[in-house]
Parts: structure tokens; sequence; C-alpha cells
């Protein structure tokens, strides 16, 4: 993919359909009993695979261009599959269907492709393993053998990572658990979820006993999630909100454009998912939130992104590091895009999580900011980005989908021509990402 640099972005523009919302409605509408019809199902290839993997369990699903409809089966109607359950490139599919597998009577094996057999699986096996499961990996990592069982042992649990997925598989293994399992999130100096929370808002809505609070401690608080083994779900009709994570590259190409405007509606802005806002409006972006709203238990709103020059305002700290990495963690590679855009560059830390994402997103970065001219610094956990002049230049995508979306933002303001190598991949979250940028782009020359 060969791309331009641009003068600014303008007009309304179409995002899918969020790709972690999307996951959670398929797998919890086929859990529960009764039908749903979901409305702008993320258009992505991960959430195909886990279509996929669910109509391999036997479950009915019919698609009508963005809604889909699921006939929802039982949380144990499952039928063992006949091949291996193939999760391609997406570790969410792999994380949760575990969990959903692990409750069933039946065993089962999860592949995915050559990035997702090199992401660890041991924080999900660990926590399966004390509930009575039988799990056989490589090395923990895919492909998974999951020897299931039901019911499965409720635990309590001490997550070590801020990891949705984590959570979240816990949270379905325990709708097939006797009795109550409980997770407790890592600390946090804030009464707020470390990670996002989109499974427990959706199985509250479908009529699951969960329950959350905060236990204060000495240095911190502690989020306690439980999930009780007695819970059913109903099915209900979904509306997925558009993707903040896929919003986020417009929101930073608009931001760092001057005479750029452009709309995004209907986006999530749940809280566990718009600390790039903040952030962003910290260092000095334009962005509005209009008509903030509740859809199906998720926050909704529209976002107006100006173009403008007043970044890094001094009041705020661009050094970005601590309990907001969770809340901001696939955004991270934009950020590092705006961080060459603004005064006094930007330093990401404790982020050593990226380097186990559907690529090392630390070495990415790093590498491809500076085949384009940046000034940049890597750490074990983070690095940090200078204001740069960007030169066009050849970039990987290194397979992952968000590096080749950061790197076609980066391409927009960089002198001459960028050509990203490997740029396919974005369709894993955004198949429509390129054509929606250049349409976004394209308005400057019809309106020159
Ligand atoms: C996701 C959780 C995050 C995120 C991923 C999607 C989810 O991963 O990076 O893109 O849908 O639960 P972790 O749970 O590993 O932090």
């Amino acid at each position: 993919m060969r791309i331009q640099p641009a003068k600014f972005l303008r007009g309304k523009i179409n995002l899918p359909g969020d790709k972690s919302i999307s996951h959670r409605a398929a797998i919890l509408s086929a859990m529960a009993t009764g039908d749903a019809r979901i409305e702008n199902f993320a258009t992505s290839a991960d959430c195909a695979s886990t279509l996929d993997c669910l109509r391999d369990l036997g479950v009915e699903i019919k698609k009508e261009n963005n809604t889909i409809f699921i006939k929802g089966i039982g949380k144990n109607g499952f039928s063992k599959p006949k091949n291996a359950l193939d999760c391609g490139n997406s570790g969410t599919t792999m994380r949760l269907l575990s969990g959903v597998l692990a409750g069933q009577n039946f065993d089962s094996v999860l592949i995915g492709d050559e990035s997702l057999s090199k992401r660890p699986m041991r924080r999900i096996i660990e926590p399966l393993m004390q509930m009575g499961a039988n799990i056989e990996s490589e090395n923990n990592c895919a492909p998974l053998k999951i020897y299931g069982k039901n019911p499965l042992r409720s635990i309590p649990y001490n997550l070590p990572v801020a990891s949705a997925q984590v959570k979240s598989c816990i949270l379905l293994a325990g709708l097939n658990a006797k009795g109550k399992s409980k997770i407790q999130s890592p600390k946090s100096k804030l009464r707020v979820p470390t990670s996002r929370n989109h499974t427990e808002l959706m199985m509250r809505y479908l009529g699951a006993e969960i329950e959350g609070d905060f236990v204060e401690t000495e240095n911190g608080f502690v989020e306690e999630i439980s999930i009780d083994g007695n819970s059913q779900l109903s099915a209900r009709n979904l509306n997925i909100p558009s993707d903040i994570s896929s919003a986020a590259f417009f929101l930073v190409a608009a931001s760092c454009l001057k005479n750029s405007e452009i709309l995004l509606e209907n986006v999530g802005l749940n809280p566990t998912r718009t600390a790039i806002i903040e952030v962003l409006r910290n260092l000095g972006a334009e962005i509005e939130i209009i008509n903030s709203r509740e859809i199906c238990n998720e926050t909704v709103g529209d976002l107006l992104a100006r173009g403008g020059e007043n970044f890094a305002s001094s009041a705020f700290s661009n050094i970005i590091g601590g309990e907001i990495i969770g809340n901001l963690i696939d955004e991270i590679p934009i950020l590092a895009i705006f961080g060459t855009q603004i005064e006094d560059g930007l330093e990401i830390r404790n982020a050593a999580e990226l380097r186990v994402k559907e690529s090392d997103r630390i070495k990415a970065v790093v590498e491809n900011l500076r085949r384009m001219n940046a000034r940049v610094e890597e750490f074990a956990d983070g690095f940090r980005v200078g204001k740069s002049e960007l030169k066009g230049a050849e970039v990987d995508s290194f397979g992952d989908h968000r590096i080749a979306m950061a790197f076609a933002v980066a391409a927009l303001f960089a002198k001459g021509e960028t050509e990203i190598v490997g740029a396919e991949c974005a369709s894993v979250s955004f198949p429509e990402f390129f054509e929606t940028l250049e349409i976004a782009a394209r308005r400057f020359i019809n309106n020159k």
C-alpha cells in the first residue's frame, strides 16, 4: 500500500462495529436461550473467526450485511466440533472460547495463525486448570487441547495482569462452574476497572448473576467480580457501537492536520476505553463528545475532531504510564505517531504487554519510526519519541493490523510517499480502513 501525504481530513467517517463487543455479543448470544439480532456487528476478520468457531460448535448463525442472527443454544448446548477450531489471528477468540470450552462435556482443539501460536496462553491455562479442566499446549502456546468438564469448580482468582481477555475467559468458564467464581483485578489508584468491562456489562444485560465492587486496600482499590454458575442468559437484540480503537486513527490524523474536521457517529465510549480521548485532549487535541447516550448497557456518543495547533500544553505530562495503560493498550501505536507531531514528543512506560500482542508492538513502532526519520528511543516497557519531521519510507506492518493503520496515518504527515508492506492485515480489525482514509483525504482534492 502506497500512501501520499495529505493536507486535511474531512467529512463523516463510517467506522465498523466494535471488535471486542462483537466477540462477546456472538459468544454470549450463542450461550443464551432464544434468538438474537445483532446490528452493526464488526466486519473484522477476527470476529469472523469467532463466528466460524461458533458454527463449528453447532450454533446457527445467519448474516445479512452487518446484521447477524444467532439462535442461542444455551450454555451447555454446544456440540463437539469435528475439526480443530481455527481462531486465525484472534487472541480474543482463543482466550474467550477457551473459557467456554473448559466447561463443556467434550474435548476440543483451538489453533491459530503463526502470530497467535506464539502468544502467551499460560495466563488462561492456569485458572482453567484450577477450575478442573485439563489443557495441553505447546509450551503454554497454541494449539490448545481442552479437555472440558461440567460442572467446573468455582475459584477465587487474582489476575496477575490487567487483561480483559483473561478476566472474560474466567467469567465465561464461571457460567459452567458450581457456585460463585470470584476474580480480583490488579490494584489501582482509582476506583475504575483496570481493563475493559464489556463482558461484565453484556452478561448483566442478558440476565447473568454477576456482581462487581471495589475493595479499598492500603495502597489502592481492587475490583472484585463474582459470577454465579447458576446464571442463565436470555437472548436480547443487540446493537454494537462503532469501535473507538478504529476511531483513534482518524482522531489522530484529523487532530494533526490543520483545517481538518471529521464526525464519527455512534462510537462506543465505555469509560474503560476512552483513555485515548482523555490523553489526546490533554495533549491539545480538539475532540468534542456530542449526544452521549446508553445503548445495551454501553455508553455511546458522536465525536467531532478538528485539526489544531495547540499541542502539548505544558499543564499535562507527556509521559504516559501506570494504570491508564490498560485502558489505552490498543491505541499506543497510533499515540506514538501523535507523539511525532507534538512539541515535547511522548514517552510511553509500563507497557511491556505490547510485546506480546499481534506483533511486538514496541519493536515494530520503534523500527518503523526510525525508518521514517523519527527520533525514538526503545525501552523494555515502552519508548520515547521526539517531535520529528517524518520522511516517506518503506515500513513493515509486521503482520499486525494496528501497526499497518498507525503507519498509514504517519504517512499522511510525512514528506514524500510511504509504502506499507503487508498492509492487507488491516482487515483483522478494519477491512474498510484504507478506503475510508482515502475518501476522507480525497475530499480535500475535490474541495480544492
Ligand atoms: C481485548 C483485550 C485486550 C486488547 C485486545 C482485545 C478484548 O487484550 O488488547 O485487542 O477484547 O478483551 P488483553 O486482554 O490481552 O489486554
